[in-house]
């Protein structure tokens, strides 16, 4: 399963004129690799992943999610196709402030199926792959801002995605915090065969990924400049 794009062009309005966002973008990323995604601020890398999430819906091109095409769906089909196929880490974790570790995960299952004492043992499971078991009582307050970004992580993974998609996952940890992020999600992708796109600042780590694209006014190249 993977994620595909095909020549998407996304515009917003913009006074008089509208500006474009993405301009006739194709990705196409198989399962079980991860392709980063690097560029000046404003070159269209957040809506990129915006379009990938059905978050959006482009002015043209196609986007496939898990071999599902988007373009003909309701709003309520997307939202099931969100919920249901695509794990989505934004930057800011947005956590439940009275929840636990492992109740931000349940809440996901729960949106999507029913039982919370069913979905423990799979969020007790993500929780362990992240290197939280130990944390899974603590509250987001009792956390750092890495151990919440790795909830996060975990979180979008409860539902089993076939798309993983991360906005800027390293921006705020130190250069060895970011580091281990990346080799989680890289495990991550491998392990669970997720089709991971994943925007960063950071080019450290870069050699690591399967793919680098370059966003820049709207454009996407690909390989990215060193
Ligand atoms: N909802 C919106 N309405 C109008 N313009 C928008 C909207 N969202 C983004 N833009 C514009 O679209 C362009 C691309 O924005 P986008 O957020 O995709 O950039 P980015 O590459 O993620 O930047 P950053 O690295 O700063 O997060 C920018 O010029 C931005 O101002
Ligand atoms: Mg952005």
């Amino acid at each position: 399963m993977t994620l595909t794009l095909t020549d998407v062009t996304l515009t917003y309005p913009d006074g008089d004129t509208r500006l474009t966002a993405l301009d006739r973008v194709s990705l196409d990323v198989p399962a079980g690799t991860l392709t980063a995604v690097v560029g000046p601020s404003g070159s269209g890398k957040s809506s990129l992943l915006a379009v990938a999430a059905t978050l959006v819906t482009p002015d043209q091109g196609r986007v496939v999610v898990a071999g599902t095409e988007t373009a003909g769906l309701s709003r309520a089909d997307q939202a099931a196709l969100r919920r249901d196929r695509i794990g989505i880490v934004f930057q800011q974790p947005h956590l439940l402030p009275s929840l636990t570790a492992v109740e931000q995960l349940q809440v996901m299952a729960h949106l999507s199926h029913g039982s919370l004492r069913a979905s423990r043992g799979r969020a007790m499971d993500l929780l362990d792959a992240v290197g939280l078991a130990d944390r899974a009582s603590r509250r987001p307050h009792q956390m750092s801002g890495g151990q919440r970004q790795r909830i996060n992580i975990a979180r979008a993974l409860m539902n089993e995605p076939a798309v993983l998609l991360v906005d800027e996952p390293t921006s705020a940890l130190d250069h060895v915090r970011g580091a281990a992020v990346l080799d989680l999600l890289l495990g991550l992708t491998r392990e669970r065969s997720t089709a991971t796109v994943m925007v960063t600042h950071d080019r450290a780590h870069l050699e690591r990924v399967d793919g680098t694209v370059s966003m820049e006014d709207g454009r996407l190249s690909l390989p990215a400049p060193a």
